[in-house]
């Protein structure tokens, strides 16, 4: 795709958010008024990412991918071809950050049965994403993968995780039993020199490896190695990904929340929380976006979710994430959403023009439940049942707004994924909370480590077992 100023200004991700507003939804909507008196929050929030931005030691390095991996990003593209000649599976190993934005990306920009195309009509080898550590999960991989053609993708900043180390234990026990040179079918994506996968590599004598910088966490990982290597191998156009994100960067640099879409909708967000909005709902119209839902809510979930401020005062601040799609979950959570408590704000994202159209034939013109369908697009179908739904739930008073991609593409995509982690540091800002520690996530590893009997963790072991059910309250 050829970008002149034109085509970016065509892509460009638009933020409607008219219904949020008292205009549309009267006293259940937010004032001028108040988002006038937010101006200076805002404006605070938007100067302190500013400022901060690019600083690894705040965990801000994210900002600068889309600028500063030129080099990477040459050799991912290198090692992407060698493993699309080599091998026929490429399977991600990781969880978290490490695992939603490969997944989210996949899917955002595959085919949506990539894995069951013949392979001349595939860009690269079949592709999965193996978080979980479902024993049967794992088994089942195994039945549709042969490790001797297979490269594993391993994703861990610290090399630390239960998870996505047991499954590297697993896969090299499996390639050496199966005779095969195991560092070969290795490449690793990590930290620069702490991780434990740093020292396997060097028993293995050298696997291929990928930096996953200091200053970037999981979760705001997507434009690194993490992503970058598994959306090269399946053919996705990396370079555009990340012109789409500095694209984003560009429409996010002013401090006028009103022409900065990611600042704008932190803002909503923000004073939505406060007037408790405690549940934000995600509805992408597309089964492409599906998985975005899922990437965000790891985003907003772990960034926002906080028990404490940056000046040290208690609080449980946060906005719990609400997986839903459109269409599907209209005839599933829609009734709630409408008619339920007033506590959710939905997004929808909503696509301007699918890649298909799908035409739909005319029909049992005698039935005029059916009849009336023939002649029009299924596109025109999915984006009339979204502006319905959006119309439905501002009739109701419920708070709702609605994120446009003229259509489904890498540059689109990229706008996207900085467009959600812009407007995440906002919020984060605004709440004057970290937005990138996860003590939460912390303590639940560590009390998994005491139970599986790590050194170094009895004394929480003791906790743990003394903390068993108590057989009084089990019915
Ligand atoms: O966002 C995060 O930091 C977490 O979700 C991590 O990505 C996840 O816990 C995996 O950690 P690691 O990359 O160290 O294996």
């Amino acid at each position: 795709m050829r970008l002149t100023e034109e085509t970016r200004k065509t892509l460009r991700i638009r933020v409607d958010y008219t219904n949020m507003t008292d205009k549309y939804l009267g006293e259940k909507g937010i004032s001028q008024k108040t988002l006038d008196t937010h101006k200076a929050i805002a404006r605070k929030a938007h100067a302190y990412v500013s400022e901060n931005r690019g600083k690894d030691e705040l965990f801000m390095g994210w900002t600068e991918l889309p600028y500063n991996q030129d080099e990477v990003v040459a050799d991912i593209l290198a090692t992407a071809k060698e493993i699309r000649r080599k091998f026929e599976y490429f399977v991600v190993l990781g969880i978290g950050g490490s695992a939603l934005g490969p997944s989210m990306a996949f899917s955002a920009l595959c085919h949506l049965h990539y894995n069951d195309l013949p392979k001349s009509k595939r860009r690269g080898p079949k592709f999965f994403v193996e978080d979980n550590v479902d024993p049967v999960r794992m088994k089942e991989l195994l039945d549709v993968i042969d490790v001797k053609k297979t490269c594993f993708n391993v994703i861990s900043k610290s090399g630390a995780t239960s998870e996505t180390m047991t499954q590297y234990l697993v896969v090299a026990d499996l390639l050496k039993k199966a005779g095969c040179n195991v560092k070969e079918h290795l490449v690793f994506t990590t930290d620069q020199s702490r991780g434990n996968l740093v020292k396997i590599s060097k028993e293995l004598g050298g696997v291929k490896s990928f930096v996953l910088g200091d200053g970037v966490g999981g979760r705001f990982s997507e434009l690194s190695p993490v992503g970058l290597l598994p959306a090269a191998v399946c053919g996705i156009d990396i370079k555009l990904l990340l012109k789409g994100a500095a694209y984003m960067d560009k429409l996010c640099r002013t401090p006028d929340f009103k022409k900065n879409p990611a600042l704008v909708s932190a803002t909503l967000q923000f004073i939505a929380m406060k007037e408790g909005k405690n549940i934000g709902v995600m509805m992408p119209y597309s089964d492409n976006l599906r998985y975005v839902s899922d990437w965000y809510a790891q985003l907003w979930a772990e960034s926002l979710g906080k028990n404490v401020t940056l000046s040290g005062e208690a609080c449980n601040v946060g906005q719990t994430p609400v997986k839903a799609l459109g269409v599907t979950d209209q005839h599933s959570q829609v009734q709630l959403y409408t008619e339920g408590p007033f506590d959710k704000v939905v997004t929808f994202l909503s696509v301007g023009s699918y890649k298909e159209k799908s035409p739909i034939p005319h029909g049992c013109e005698n039935i005029p439940d059916v009849g009336f369908l023939g002649g029009h697009t299924m596109e025109e179908l999915i984006q009339a049942e979204n502006k319905a739904t959006a119309f439905a739930l501002t009739k109701a008073g419920r708070m709702n707004y609605t994120v446009t991609l003229p259509e489904v593409n890498e540059f689109t995509i990229g706008e996207l994924l900085y467009y959600f982690e812009l407007q995440t540091a906002y919020a984060g800002a605004m709440l004057n909370i970290d937005t990138y520690n996860q003590p939460g996530v912390e303590a639940g590893k560590k009390a998994t480590f005491a139970l599986l009997g790590k050194p170094g963790y009895e004394s929480q072991r003791a906790a743990l077992d003394g903390a068993s059910p108590d057989p009084n309250y089990i019915v």
